[in-house]
């Protein structure tokens, strides 16, 4: 099979490439909120960077997460997490954070910037756990948590719990794991991979209205 370079941008214009600024904050955003409805889009699990904290203090820490919601209007992103997972100390040491997204489909690449906050055991916490499918919060029920040596391989669930879901009664137990992360946009970088040439624009939120310009790739 031929070997493929994400670099080499195909020949096959995408779509519609958008032509102003304006273009690229619109599609930008549409491209998110694709990303959180339909799980099979590239955009659906974005890496997610913070800076680390004790052995590992600042050095970079990325990981894979699922884009659970996007509010245009409050320029947030939001992700679930289990409140003893690192990211968590991570981001009550330091906010700042980046999501990186790439969509092989339409070559797209988008670097967000973000402030985010950890949401634990208030209002938002509790109405996006009330929107969870008990099958999700089968891994908030873990007493073992992420991130602790183990002497032999481990999910962290207790037994019995790896082969089936809990019912709503049994999977409040997770609900003390439980938390969600708000991350509110500071600036989006935005580039697209075209045969007729690269294209990569920069977004950056000015406390009333979004600054935008274009930048060399
Ligand atoms: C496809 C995929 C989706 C994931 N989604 C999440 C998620 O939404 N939230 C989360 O905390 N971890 C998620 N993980 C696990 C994280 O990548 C990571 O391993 C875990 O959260 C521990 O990270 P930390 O120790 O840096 O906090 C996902 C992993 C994969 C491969």
């Amino acid at each position: 099979m031929p070997q493929t370079d994400p670099l080499a941008p195909s020949l096959a214009p995408i779509d519609a490439t958008p032509q102003s600024l304006a273009e690229v904050e619109t599609l930008v955003w549409s491209m998110l909120k694709l990303g959180v409805v339909d799980r099979r889009n590239q955009f659906h699990t974005p890496t997610f960077v913070t800076l680390g904290v004790g052995d590992y203090a600042g050095l970079p820490q990325a990981r894979v997460v699922v884009l659970r919601g996007v509010d245009r209007t409050a320029r947030q992103l939001h992700f679930h997490t289990d409140y003893r997972a690192s990211k968590v100390a991570e981001l009550a040491a330091n906010p700042d954070s980046v999501f990186v997204f790439y969509d092989p489909d339409s070559r797209m690449q988008l670097r967000v910037h973000s402030r985010a906050r950890v949401h634990y055991q208030d209002e938002v916490a509790q109405a996006a756990w009330d929107a969870t499918r008990l099958f999700s919060r089968r891994c908030y029920l873990a007493n073992i948590a992420s991130g602790s040596p183990s002497d032999r391989p481990v999910s962290g669930l207790p037994d019995g719990w790896e082969r089936r879901n809990p019912n709503e009664a049994e999977s409040l137990a997770g609900w003390p794991n439980f938390c969600t992360v708000i991350a509110e946009i500071v600036e989006m970088d935005w580039l697209l991979l075209e045969a007729s040439g690269q294209r990569r624009a920069r977004l950056k939120w000015h406390g009333t209205a979004w600054q935008s310009s274009w930048l060399a790739p």
